[in-house]
Protein backbone atom coordinates (compact mmCIF):
# COMPACT_ATOMS: atom_id res chain seq x y z
CA UNK A 1 0.00 0.00 0.00
CA UNK A 2 0.93 3.61 -0.53
CA UNK A 3 1.04 5.54 2.45
CA UNK A 4 1.69 9.38 2.70
CA UNK A 5 4.38 10.54 5.31
CA UNK A 6 1.46 11.14 7.95
CA UNK A 7 0.28 7.94 7.55
CA UNK A 8 4.15 6.17 7.67
CA UNK A 9 4.90 8.25 10.60
CA UNK A 10 1.94 6.56 12.38
CA UNK A 11 2.84 2.68 11.44
CA UNK A 12 6.52 3.60 13.19
CA UNK A 13 4.57 4.82 16.38
CA UNK A 14 5.57 8.45 16.46
CA UNK A 15 2.26 9.24 17.43
CA UNK A 16 1.91 6.71 19.95
CA UNK A 17 0.94 3.43 20.83
CA UNK A 18 -2.56 3.00 20.51
CA UNK A 19 -2.21 5.26 16.17
CA UNK A 20 0.01 2.66 15.59
CA UNK A 21 -1.89 0.24 16.54
CA UNK A 22 -4.42 1.29 14.46
CA UNK A 23 -2.45 2.19 11.76
CA UNK A 24 -1.43 -1.98 11.72
CA UNK A 25 -5.13 -2.95 11.94
CA UNK A 26 -5.78 -0.54 8.85
CA UNK A 27 -2.70 -1.78 6.88
CA UNK A 28 -3.47 -4.84 7.14
CA UNK A 29 -7.36 -4.63 6.32
CA UNK A 30 -5.84 -2.90 3.28
CA UNK A 31 -3.64 -5.58 2.24
CA UNK A 32 -6.14 -7.98 1.99
CA UNK A 33 -8.67 -6.40 0.40
CA UNK A 34 -6.00 -5.07 -2.20
CA UNK A 35 -6.62 -1.22 -1.11
CA UNK A 36 -3.98 0.91 -3.00
CA UNK A 37 -4.10 3.38 -0.36
CA UNK A 38 -6.08 5.36 2.73
CA UNK A 39 -8.61 7.35 2.04
CA UNK A 40 -9.42 10.35 5.23
CA UNK A 41 -13.00 9.53 6.89
CA UNK A 42 -15.37 12.33 8.33
CA UNK A 43 -16.73 10.00 10.90
CA UNK A 44 -16.81 7.19 12.32
CA UNK A 45 -19.94 4.75 14.27
CA UNK A 46 -18.24 1.91 16.70
CA UNK A 47 -19.92 -1.23 17.10
CA UNK A 48 -19.09 -3.58 19.72
CA UNK A 49 -19.90 -1.17 22.83
CA UNK A 50 -21.81 -3.93 24.68
CA UNK A 51 -20.13 -5.87 27.48
CA UNK A 52 -22.35 -8.36 26.56
CA UNK A 53 -20.73 -8.99 22.92
CA UNK A 54 -16.80 -7.51 24.42
CA UNK A 55 -16.36 -9.47 27.16
CA UNK A 56 -13.04 -9.10 29.44
CA UNK A 57 -10.57 -9.62 26.41
CA UNK A 58 -12.52 -6.45 24.90
CA UNK A 59 -12.58 -4.37 27.90
CA UNK A 60 -8.93 -4.74 28.25
CA UNK A 61 -8.12 -3.99 24.62
CA UNK A 62 -9.74 -1.04 24.85
CA UNK A 63 -8.37 -0.20 28.00
CA UNK A 64 -4.87 -0.42 26.62
CA UNK A 65 -5.38 1.66 23.38
CA UNK A 66 -7.04 4.74 25.89
CA UNK A 67 -4.08 5.15 27.41
CA UNK A 68 -2.66 7.69 24.63
CA UNK A 69 -5.10 6.98 21.59
CA UNK A 70 -7.57 10.00 20.97
CA UNK A 71 -10.56 10.00 17.92
CA UNK A 72 -9.40 12.11 15.11
CA UNK A 73 -13.14 12.65 13.39
CA UNK A 74 -16.41 12.65 14.60
CA UNK A 75 -17.13 9.06 16.36
CA UNK A 76 -20.65 7.81 17.75
CA UNK A 77 -21.14 4.60 19.45
CA UNK A 78 -23.31 1.80 19.11
CA UNK A 79 -26.05 0.92 21.93
CA UNK A 80 -24.27 -0.52 25.24
CA UNK A 81 -25.69 -3.47 27.24
CA UNK A 82 -27.56 -1.14 29.42
CA UNK A 83 -28.94 1.83 29.79
CA UNK A 84 -26.48 3.77 31.11
CA UNK A 85 -27.97 5.79 33.98
CA UNK A 86 -30.46 3.44 34.95
CA UNK A 87 -29.78 -0.07 34.76
CA UNK A 88 -31.24 -1.19 37.48
CA UNK A 89 -34.83 -0.90 36.78
CA UNK A 90 -33.82 -2.81 33.82
CA UNK A 91 -32.67 -5.97 36.02
CA UNK A 92 -29.31 -5.44 35.10
CA UNK A 93 -26.92 -6.86 37.58
CA UNK A 94 -24.32 -4.93 39.59
CA UNK A 95 -21.29 -6.73 37.76
CA UNK A 96 -22.30 -6.49 34.38
CA UNK A 97 -23.12 -2.96 34.95
CA UNK A 98 -19.59 -2.46 36.38
CA UNK A 99 -18.05 -4.31 33.22
CA UNK A 100 -20.10 -1.96 31.27
CA UNK A 101 -19.44 1.30 32.88
CA UNK A 102 -15.56 0.71 32.37
CA UNK A 103 -16.17 -0.01 28.61
CA UNK A 104 -18.06 3.21 28.23
CA UNK A 105 -15.43 5.00 30.34
CA UNK A 106 -12.73 3.90 28.12
CA UNK A 107 -14.59 5.04 24.90
CA UNK A 108 -15.15 8.39 26.36
CA UNK A 109 -11.43 9.01 27.15
CA UNK A 110 -10.50 7.88 23.67
CA UNK A 111 -12.93 11.10 22.55
CA UNK A 112 -15.70 8.87 21.51
CA UNK A 113 -19.34 10.47 21.76
CA UNK A 114 -21.41 8.66 24.43
CA UNK A 115 -24.34 8.34 22.19
CA UNK A 116 -24.67 4.72 22.45
CA UNK A 117 -27.58 4.34 20.09
CA UNK A 118 -27.33 2.33 16.37
CA UNK A 119 -29.21 5.32 14.08
CA UNK A 120 -26.59 7.87 14.15
CA UNK A 121 -28.06 9.27 11.26
CA UNK A 122 -30.82 10.41 14.10
CA UNK A 123 -28.58 11.65 16.63
CA UNK A 124 -25.87 14.18 15.32
CA UNK A 125 -23.60 11.56 13.14
CA UNK A 126 -25.23 13.03 9.66
CA UNK A 127 -22.55 12.49 6.52
CA UNK A 128 -23.50 14.08 3.64
CA UNK A 129 -23.72 12.04 0.22
CA UNK A 130 -20.05 10.90 -1.20
CA UNK A 131 -18.58 11.41 1.77
CA UNK A 132 -16.40 8.56 3.07
CA UNK A 133 -16.91 7.53 6.64
CA UNK A 134 -16.75 4.11 8.32
CA UNK A 135 -19.33 2.87 10.08
CA UNK A 136 -19.75 -0.39 12.12
CA UNK A 137 -23.63 -0.89 12.75
CA UNK A 138 -24.44 -2.75 10.20
CA UNK A 139 -28.08 -1.23 9.80
CA UNK A 140 -26.69 2.04 9.68
CA UNK A 141 -24.24 0.93 7.12
CA UNK A 142 -26.76 -0.30 4.45
CA UNK A 143 -28.87 3.34 5.68
CA UNK A 144 -25.20 5.55 5.02
CA UNK A 145 -24.78 3.71 1.38
CA UNK A 146 -28.47 3.56 0.34
CA UNK A 147 -30.04 6.48 1.44
CA UNK A 148 -27.76 9.45 2.32
CA UNK A 149 -25.52 7.95 -0.55
CA UNK A 150 -22.10 8.22 1.82
CA UNK A 151 -19.46 5.30 1.50
CA UNK A 152 -19.15 2.85 3.97
CA UNK A 153 -17.79 -0.58 4.35
CA UNK A 154 -19.26 -2.74 6.75
CA UNK A 155 -16.82 -2.92 9.55
CA UNK A 156 -15.92 -4.27 12.45
CA UNK A 157 -15.63 -3.03 15.72
CA UNK A 158 -11.78 -2.96 16.09
CA UNK A 159 -11.21 -1.60 12.03
CA UNK A 160 -13.61 1.11 12.85
CA UNK A 161 -12.18 2.24 16.18
CA UNK A 162 -9.14 2.26 14.30
CA UNK A 163 -10.70 4.48 11.32
CA UNK A 164 -11.38 6.91 14.78
CA UNK A 165 -7.76 7.10 15.77
CA UNK A 166 -6.26 8.10 12.38
CA UNK A 167 -8.82 9.85 10.62
CA UNK A 168 -8.53 7.01 7.51
CA UNK A 169 -10.05 4.10 6.12
CA UNK A 170 -8.30 1.88 3.30
CA UNK A 171 -9.47 2.55 0.03
CA UNK A 172 -11.67 -0.23 -0.97
CA UNK A 173 -14.58 -1.95 -1.77
CA UNK A 174 -17.61 0.33 -1.42
CA UNK A 175 -15.43 3.47 -1.02
CA UNK A 176 -14.87 2.69 -4.74
CA UNK A 177 -17.64 3.55 -7.78
CA UNK A 178 -17.06 0.36 -9.57
CA UNK A 179 -18.28 -1.98 -6.49
CA UNK A 180 -21.14 0.08 -5.84
CA UNK A 181 -22.96 -1.23 -8.83
CA UNK A 182 -26.36 -3.41 -8.16
CA UNK A 183 -26.24 -7.03 -8.92
CA UNK A 184 -29.82 -8.28 -8.85
CA UNK A 185 -33.15 -6.37 -9.34
CA UNK A 186 -35.73 -7.05 -7.25
CA UNK A 187 -39.50 -6.60 -8.47
CA UNK A 188 -41.66 -5.65 -5.69
CA UNK A 189 -44.78 -7.43 -6.98
CA UNK A 190 -46.81 -6.33 -4.00
CA UNK A 191 -48.06 -3.59 -2.22
CA UNK A 192 -46.03 -3.01 0.98
CA UNK A 193 -48.10 -1.58 3.38
CA UNK A 194 -46.61 -1.34 6.56
CA UNK A 195 -42.77 -0.91 7.92
CA UNK A 196 -43.03 -4.27 9.21
CA UNK A 197 -43.84 -5.27 5.80
CA UNK A 198 -40.34 -3.55 4.63
CA UNK A 199 -38.68 -5.63 7.57
CA UNK A 200 -39.93 -8.74 6.03
CA UNK A 201 -38.91 -8.08 2.31
CA UNK A 202 -35.41 -7.01 3.59
CA UNK A 203 -35.26 -10.67 5.48
CA UNK A 204 -36.03 -12.47 2.47
CA UNK A 205 -34.20 -10.42 0.15
CA UNK A 206 -30.88 -10.51 2.30
CA UNK A 207 -31.04 -14.47 1.96
CA UNK A 208 -31.40 -14.64 -1.61
CA UNK A 209 -28.38 -11.78 -2.04
CA UNK A 210 -26.24 -12.60 0.48
CA UNK A 211 -23.75 -9.87 -0.15
CA UNK A 212 -24.64 -8.48 -2.90
CA UNK A 213 -26.49 -5.05 -4.02
CA UNK A 214 -30.07 -5.47 -4.66
CA UNK A 215 -31.73 -2.88 -6.80
CA UNK A 216 -35.75 -2.72 -5.73
CA UNK A 217 -37.71 -1.62 -8.72
CA UNK A 218 -42.08 -1.23 -7.99
CA UNK A 219 -41.44 0.51 -4.20
CA UNK A 220 -44.33 2.89 -4.61
CA UNK A 221 -43.65 4.82 -1.10
CA UNK A 222 -40.92 4.65 1.28
CA UNK A 223 -40.27 6.85 4.38
CA UNK A 224 -37.29 6.75 7.05
CA UNK A 225 -38.96 4.07 9.19
CA UNK A 226 -39.70 1.59 6.33
CA UNK A 227 -36.13 2.31 4.79
CA UNK A 228 -34.55 1.99 8.41
CA UNK A 229 -36.47 -1.58 8.88
CA UNK A 230 -35.38 -2.59 5.66
CA UNK A 231 -31.62 -1.94 5.52
CA UNK A 232 -31.95 -3.69 9.60
CA UNK A 233 -33.11 -6.62 8.34
CA UNK A 234 -31.28 -6.92 4.74
CA UNK A 235 -27.63 -6.89 7.23
CA UNK A 236 -28.80 -9.19 9.76
CA UNK A 237 -30.46 -12.68 7.32
CA UNK A 238 -27.58 -11.40 4.39
CA UNK A 239 -24.42 -9.40 4.65
CA UNK A 240 -25.99 -6.33 2.56
CA UNK A 241 -24.01 -3.30 2.87
CA UNK A 242 -26.32 -1.79 0.13
CA UNK A 243 -29.26 -1.11 -1.93
CA UNK A 244 -30.26 0.63 -4.75
CA UNK A 245 -34.11 1.37 -5.04
CA UNK A 246 -35.62 4.23 -7.22
CA UNK A 247 -36.58 7.46 -5.97
CA UNK A 248 -34.63 6.86 -2.82
CA UNK A 249 -30.85 5.87 -3.58
CA UNK A 250 -29.14 9.20 -5.01
CA UNK A 251 -26.93 7.10 -7.14
CA UNK A 252 -29.73 4.63 -8.16
CA UNK A 253 -29.69 4.84 -12.18
CA UNK A 254 -32.19 3.26 -14.44
CA UNK A 255 -33.35 -0.33 -14.01
CA UNK A 256 -30.59 -2.47 -15.08
CA UNK A 257 -31.34 -4.90 -17.64
CA UNK A 258 -29.08 -7.58 -17.64
CA UNK A 259 -29.64 -8.81 -13.97
CA UNK A 260 -31.09 -11.73 -12.62
CA UNK A 261 -34.65 -11.05 -11.71
CA UNK A 262 -36.02 -11.90 -8.09
CA UNK A 263 -39.52 -11.64 -7.92
CA UNK A 264 -40.89 -10.64 -4.39
CA UNK A 265 -44.65 -11.14 -4.55
CA UNK A 266 -47.66 -11.34 -1.29
CA UNK A 267 -46.59 -15.52 -1.55
CA UNK A 268 -42.61 -14.57 -0.30
CA UNK A 269 -44.26 -11.87 2.05
CA UNK A 270 -46.37 -13.73 3.55
CA UNK A 271 -44.28 -16.82 3.77
CA UNK A 272 -41.15 -14.40 5.33
CA UNK A 273 -43.62 -12.87 8.30
CA UNK A 274 -44.44 -16.83 9.34
CA UNK A 275 -40.76 -17.64 9.11
CA UNK A 276 -40.01 -14.74 11.33
CA UNK A 277 -42.94 -15.68 14.06
CA UNK A 278 -42.44 -18.45 16.62
CA UNK A 279 -45.75 -18.18 17.86
CA UNK A 280 -46.40 -18.28 22.09
CA UNK A 281 -47.75 -15.98 24.53
CA UNK A 282 -44.69 -13.15 24.53
CA UNK A 283 -43.42 -12.25 28.33
CA UNK A 284 -41.66 -9.28 26.97
CA UNK A 285 -42.18 -6.94 23.96
CA UNK A 286 -39.18 -4.58 22.64
CA UNK A 287 -40.15 -1.99 19.60
CA UNK A 288 -37.12 0.01 18.44
CA UNK A 289 -34.82 -2.46 16.63
CA UNK A 290 -33.09 0.02 14.91
CA UNK A 291 -33.65 3.10 17.29
CA UNK A 292 -37.25 4.42 17.20
CA UNK A 293 -37.64 8.06 15.53
CA UNK A 294 -39.08 10.72 16.91
CA UNK A 295 -42.27 10.05 14.68
CA UNK A 296 -41.97 6.17 15.84
CA UNK A 297 -42.22 8.01 19.09
CA UNK A 298 -44.86 10.24 18.64
CA UNK A 299 -46.60 7.27 17.66
CA UNK A 300 -46.46 5.23 20.43
CA UNK A 301 -47.20 8.01 22.68
CA UNK A 302 -51.22 8.27 20.48
CA UNK A 303 -51.56 4.66 21.29
CA UNK A 304 -50.56 4.10 24.67
CA UNK A 305 -52.75 7.36 25.91
CA UNK A 306 -54.69 6.16 28.41
CA UNK A 307 -53.58 2.37 28.68
CA UNK A 308 -51.32 0.51 31.25
CA UNK A 309 -48.68 -1.79 30.30
CA UNK A 310 -49.31 -5.02 31.77
CA UNK A 311 -46.08 -7.14 30.10
CA UNK A 312 -42.78 -5.78 30.19
CA UNK A 313 -41.91 -2.96 27.58
CA UNK A 314 -38.96 -1.51 26.26
CA UNK A 315 -38.98 1.17 23.99
CA UNK A 316 -35.51 1.48 22.74
CA UNK A 317 -34.22 5.09 21.18
CA UNK A 318 -31.23 6.88 21.27
CA UNK A 319 -30.81 9.46 24.03
CA UNK A 320 -31.32 12.48 21.72
CA UNK A 321 -35.04 11.36 20.71
CA UNK A 322 -35.88 10.65 24.37
CA UNK A 323 -34.58 14.17 24.78
CA UNK A 324 -36.76 15.49 22.47
CA UNK A 325 -39.67 13.30 23.29
CA UNK A 326 -39.31 15.36 26.85
CA UNK A 327 -39.88 18.23 25.79
CA UNK A 328 -43.06 17.72 24.17
CA UNK A 329 -44.34 15.44 26.92
CA UNK A 330 -44.75 12.08 24.82
CA UNK A 331 -42.00 10.35 27.41
CA UNK A 332 -44.78 10.91 30.29
CA UNK A 333 -47.56 9.67 28.59
CA UNK A 334 -45.15 6.67 27.60
CA UNK A 335 -44.03 6.12 31.05
CA UNK A 336 -47.20 6.51 33.02
CA UNK A 337 -48.59 3.86 31.14
CA UNK A 338 -45.89 1.50 32.44
CA UNK A 339 -43.88 0.98 29.06
CA UNK A 340 -40.00 1.67 29.94
CA UNK A 341 -37.54 3.63 27.21
CA UNK A 342 -34.69 1.24 26.55
CA UNK A 343 -32.10 4.82 25.75
CA UNK A 344 -28.31 3.54 25.31
CA UNK A 345 -29.08 -0.41 24.87
CA UNK A 346 -31.63 -2.44 23.01
CA UNK A 347 -33.31 -6.03 23.27
CA UNK A 348 -30.81 -7.75 21.55
CA UNK A 349 -27.55 -6.47 23.10
CA UNK A 350 -28.84 -6.06 26.62
CA UNK A 351 -28.38 -9.90 28.36
CA UNK A 352 -32.18 -10.02 27.77
CA UNK A 353 -32.10 -14.05 28.52
CA UNK A 354 -30.46 -13.68 31.49
CA UNK A 355 -33.25 -11.67 32.57
CA UNK A 356 -35.52 -14.80 32.65
CA UNK A 357 -37.93 -14.01 29.24
CA UNK A 358 -38.47 -16.63 27.23
CA UNK A 359 -41.06 -15.04 24.15
CA UNK A 360 -40.38 -11.67 22.76
CA UNK A 361 -42.68 -9.90 20.46
CA UNK A 362 -40.86 -7.36 18.27
CA UNK A 363 -41.84 -5.60 14.82
CA UNK A 364 -38.34 -6.14 13.98
CA UNK A 365 -37.11 -8.93 11.67
CA UNK A 366 -33.53 -8.03 12.47
CA UNK A 367 -34.58 -8.09 16.33
CA UNK A 368 -36.03 -11.48 15.53
CA UNK A 369 -33.18 -12.90 13.96
CA UNK A 370 -30.59 -11.80 16.72
CA UNK A 371 -33.05 -13.50 19.49
CA UNK A 372 -33.40 -16.20 18.18
CA UNK A 373 -29.65 -17.20 18.07
CA UNK A 374 -29.61 -16.13 22.07
CA UNK A 375 -32.11 -18.79 22.12
CA UNK A 376 -35.34 -16.85 22.82
CA UNK A 377 -38.61 -17.37 21.06
CA UNK A 378 -39.68 -14.66 19.07
CA UNK A 379 -43.32 -13.05 17.94
CA UNK A 380 -43.66 -10.68 14.44
CA UNK A 381 -45.68 -8.23 15.05
CA UNK A 382 -46.29 -4.63 13.73
CA UNK A 383 -45.51 -1.73 16.13
CA UNK A 384 -49.52 -1.70 16.63
CA UNK A 385 -49.94 -5.00 17.77
CA UNK A 386 -47.12 -5.16 19.84
CA UNK A 387 -48.75 -2.27 21.57
CA UNK A 388 -51.83 -4.19 22.03
CA UNK A 389 -49.84 -7.68 23.39
CA UNK A 390 -48.49 -5.10 25.41
CA UNK A 391 -51.30 -3.07 27.23
CA UNK A 392 -53.12 -6.67 26.80
CA UNK A 393 -55.32 -7.92 29.62
CA UNK A 394 -53.57 -10.16 31.57
FE1 LIG B 1 -29.85 -1.36 16.94
FE2 LIG B 1 -29.84 -3.24 18.69
FE3 LIG B 1 -31.22 -3.50 16.51
S1 LIG B 1 -28.10 -2.11 18.07
S2 LIG B 1 -30.19 -2.32 14.97
S3 LIG B 1 -31.57 -1.99 18.14
S4 LIG B 1 -29.92 -5.04 17.40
Amino acid sequence: MRLSQEEEGMLAGREGHATRKAMQILVALGKIYGAEQMVPVSSVQVSGVSYKNLGDAGLEFLSGLAEDGRARVKTTLNPAGMNLTDWRSQGIDDEFAEKQLRVIEAYRRLGAEVSCTCTPYLAGNEPTFGQHIAWGESSAVVYANSVIGARTNREGGPSALAASLTGRTPLYGLHLDENREPTQVVGVETPLRTPEDFAAMGYFVGKAVKDGIPYFRGVKRAGLEELKLLSAALASSGGVAMFHMEGVTPEAGSIPTRLEKIPFTSKELEETRAQLDDGGNPDFVSVGCPHLSFTEVARLARLLDGRKVTTEFWICCSREVKRKSDLVGYSRTIQESGAKFATDTCMVVAPVEELGYKVVATNSAKACHYLRNSGLRVRFMSLDECVMEATKAP
